[in-house]
């Protein structure tokens, strides 16, 4: 005992003061665990604050903030689709703040916390698509999908993968944005033709395209940039703007009701919003648009004035009750039926 104390002592005092005086935060990263680590990295070094870091989807961390609210665990929720942030606005999950640097962020950033009462902000913005390895879709003498319709196609059975909405932000962007497109009938028509094409429905959103980029599926339904960073990782991987049109994701971030940290978690939040901090992300090789108007826009960046994107409802698909709904239709009609 006297051993593991005296470590304790050694360890502690060979952490930098200012960890110590600093405090800590416990944050969930809802992006890519290579930015999640990048980020965490950075603010402990900047900060003196020690992070307790957990990464998990958009849809998983909501679940998690509304099942913890009566005894919060989490300070701030870092990134992540805007969706899952508006509707634990609602519910009062999220804690009203206004930071200094609102001024500094794009409109649609700061539409995002106007219209949640400030309880949430947008980071950065991507547009929904999918990422095929070219290499296997010419092997298998397969047409380049370039529209919602050709994934469709019985020649792409089985060559599929998407995440599963209930847990992922990037496959509820997907459902929201194909109801908004088609109309929610028809939207669960092709949704069920898509079905008999996809192998497989993952947690994370962006699983579909590592796969892809594995070769261990042709096709993965994405946000564009996620298809981006395997080209960069130097895979046979093209990124695709649906013909047809397609929705987008105004990622955000909230601080949590009743967070423990609650200076360090506004620390955090101002810190996430500057430029040069936004500016870090294409190291880790995430190429969303920053919301700061000042942070770099990587070239690598697939740009909205590319795509056809659909104005999409970020009111209504943001609602508790437009979630719980699509969802349940989703596991009863597609779900339930998955290969
Ligand atoms: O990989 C990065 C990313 O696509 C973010 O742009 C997005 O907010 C997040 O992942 C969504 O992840 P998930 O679909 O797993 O919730």
């Amino acid at each position: 005992m006297k051993k593991i104390l005296a470590a304790a002592a050694i360890i502690a005092a060979m952490l930098p003061a200012a960890a110590q005086a600093e405090g800590s935060l416990n944050l969930i990263c809802a992006a890519d665990v290579a930015v999640c680590e990048l980020l965490k990295n950075r603010f402990e070094k900047d900060s003196g604050i020690g992070v307790n870091m957990v990464r998990l989807s958009s849809g998983e961390t909501y679940a998690k903030i509304r099942a913890e609210a009566a005894n919060p665990k989490t300070d701030i929720w870092w990134a992540g689709t805007g969706d899952p942030h508006l509707q634990a606005a609602q519910e009062g999950l999220t804690l009203e703040y206004k930071s200094p640097l609102l001024d500094q962020l794009q409109d649609w950033a700061k539409r995002q916390a106007e219209q949640s009462g400030y309880r949430t902000v947008g980071v950065y913005a991507g547009a929904l698509g999918w990422g095929y390895n070219a290499d296997l879709l010419a092997q298998k003498k397969l047409k380049a999908p370039g529209c919602w319709a050709d994934l469709a196609d019985p020649s792409f059975k089985g060559e599929i993968q998407m995440a599963n909405p209930n847990s992922s932000g990037t496959a509820y962007t997907a459902l929201a944005s194909l109801v908004q497109i088609m109309g929610e009938d028809k939207a669960f028509e092709y949704l069920a033709k898509l079905n008999a094409n996809v192998s497989q429905y993952t947690k994370s959103g962006s699983a579909p395209v590592k796969a892809a980029a594995r070769g261990e599926t042709t096709v993965g339904i994405v946000f564009m940039h996620d298809a981006v960073t395997m080209t960069a990782e130097g895979f046979p991987v093209k990124a695709v703007a649906p013909c047809e049109g397609t929705g987008y994701e105004i990622g955000s971030m909230s601080i949590v009701k009743g967070a423990r940290n609650l200076d360090n978690a506004k620390k955090f939040y101002d810190w996430a919003l500057k430029p040069e901090i936004q500016s870090l992300m294409k190291d880790a090789k995430s190429f969303q648009i920053p919301s700061n108007k000042n942070a770099e826009l990587p070239p690598q960046a697939p740009r909205f004035e590319d795509i056809k994107l659909i104005d999409y409802d970020f009111k209504k698909f943001g609602e508790p009750a437009t979630r719980k709904a699509l969802l349940e239709r989703w596991d009863r009609e597609i779900g339930a039926n998955a290969n």
